[in-house]
């Protein structure tokens, strides 16, 4: 059973039982002791605020098919403005049920044969089967270590572009690295996809999860009218209120040709979000409240924590609440098995495009942060030693 909270007066401390939810992230171990730190979503309740917009939704006993509510367009755009100075017409917008179709529609928009998509990596998962799906090429150019962060290589980046490259699919905040790309960084982008005429595929579902104090989150297509022109921007509230599962994103591209070709794409195959996920999320998208502020708050703190454990295997996370690990040193041929063996589900980096790294989802309450960082101090332990794990874990 849920237990069910007011997250306006309970803090983000608050264990919740998760079982009897079906949930993607609990169900993976269940009846075993290993706990989940993997796939991105939050061990915390959504803002009571939200649940109220969802049940009054549903005092109203017929949720049939809706259009986008224009409520909810002016939300969206009030919420880009505010945070991001970045204002955009309503015609600009495409409304989804999730960013994953939004990438995948994107490539599709611009593929042509022989063609080819340029991505960074590592990075979220299922950017890597953009291509395939799409009939395209995949060009993988790995980010690089400067100091204290993951940044573009963009030498590697231009000499590793070809003549049918189209595309490319950026994560900014960067999911797994934890990066949020300055302003300096996206304008050098910028400048390449322009002299290389790519389309940029802006995938910002982790915006408004901003852990640096000093770091900004900036809409690559904000830069200006000819990178706007050359873009297709993503973006869902999902993440940050912790409602992934009520899919609603939306497309901004401000290209009428580029937008034609993405709804052609998108035609009788991508479906519209639901009343619910429309109730959620523009009661989301008008939240102007503490409840992000003391997220962020405890997201910080929780951060701290993993690096107090993890150490100079980990770089700052700017943004996200995802860890990303250094273990090449530890020689593990599977490190997600690995520390499953010790009691931890990991996401395992070689997904992602970075073998030898795992990728550590610290948005939990405090209490089981600490039981995973205590499984993680010891499986590192083990593993420089060669010790086997606990038995019983397994
Ligand atoms: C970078 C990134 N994009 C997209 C998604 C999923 O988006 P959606 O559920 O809206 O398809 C995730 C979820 O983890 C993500 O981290």
């Amino acid at each position: 059973m849920v237990t069910r909270i007011n997250a306006e007066t309970t803090p983000f401390d608050t264990v919740i039982d998760r079982r009897g939810t079906f949930s993607t992230k609990w169900e993976r171990y269940a009846g075993r002791d290993v706990l989940p730190f993997w796939v991105a979503d939050m061990d915390f309740a959504m803002p009571a605020f939200i649940q109220a917009a969802i049940a009054r939704r549903l005092e109203h006993p017929i949720v049939g098919y809706t259009r986008t509510p224009a409520p909810l367009v002016d939300a969206f755009r009030a919420w880009l403005e505010r945070h991001y100075g970045w204002r955009v017409p309503e015609p600009w917008l495409v409304w989804l049920p999730g960013v994953v179709p939004g990438f995948n529609l994107a490539a599709r928009a611009v593929a042509e044969p022989g063609g080819a998509i340029v991505i960074p990596t590592p990075v979220y998962y299922p950017f890597l089967d953009v291509p395939a799906n799409a009939g395209q090429a995949g060009i993988q150019v790995p980010l690089c270590r400067d100091g204290d962060r993951w940044v573009m290589d963009f030498d590697a980046l231009e000499a590793a572009l070809r003549p049918g490259a189209r595309l490319l699919l950026l994560s900014n905040p960067q999911n797994p690295t934890g990066r949020a790309y300055t302003r300096a960084e996206l304008q050098a982008l910028a400048d390449l996809a322009l002299r290389h005429r790519l389309v940029v595929c802006s995938d910002e579902i982790h915006c408004n999860l901003i852990l640096d104090p000093d770091a900004r989150h900036v809409p690559i297509a904000s830069l200006g009218p000819e990178i706007a022109a050359a873009s297709i921007s993503l973006y869902a509230i999902t993440k940050t209120y912790n409602i992934p599962g009520l899919s609603c994103a939306v497309a901004v591209i401000p290209d009428p040709t580029l937008r034609n070709a993405f709804v052609r794409a998108q035609a009788g195959l991508v479906s519209h979000p639901g009343p619910l996920a429309y109730a959620a999320t523009q009661a989301a998208l008008e939240d102007t409240g503490p409840w992000v502020p003391a997220l962020l708050d405890y997201l910080r703190r929780n951060h701290a924590r993993v690096r107090a454990v993890a150490g100079a295997r980990m770089t700052p996370v700017e943004a996200t609440y995802l860890a990303w690990l250094d273990v090449r040193d530890l020689g593990l041929e599977q490190p997600g098995a690995f520390f499953e063996q010790h009691g931890l589900g990991l996401s395992d980096g070689a997904a992602f495009g970075g073998p030898g790294f795992v990728r550590f989802n610290f948005a939990c309450p405090r209490s089981l942060l600490e039981q995973g960082l205590q499984r993680l101090a010891h499986a590192l332990d083990a593993a420089r030693t060669g010790a086997a794990g606990p038995s019983g874990m397994n």
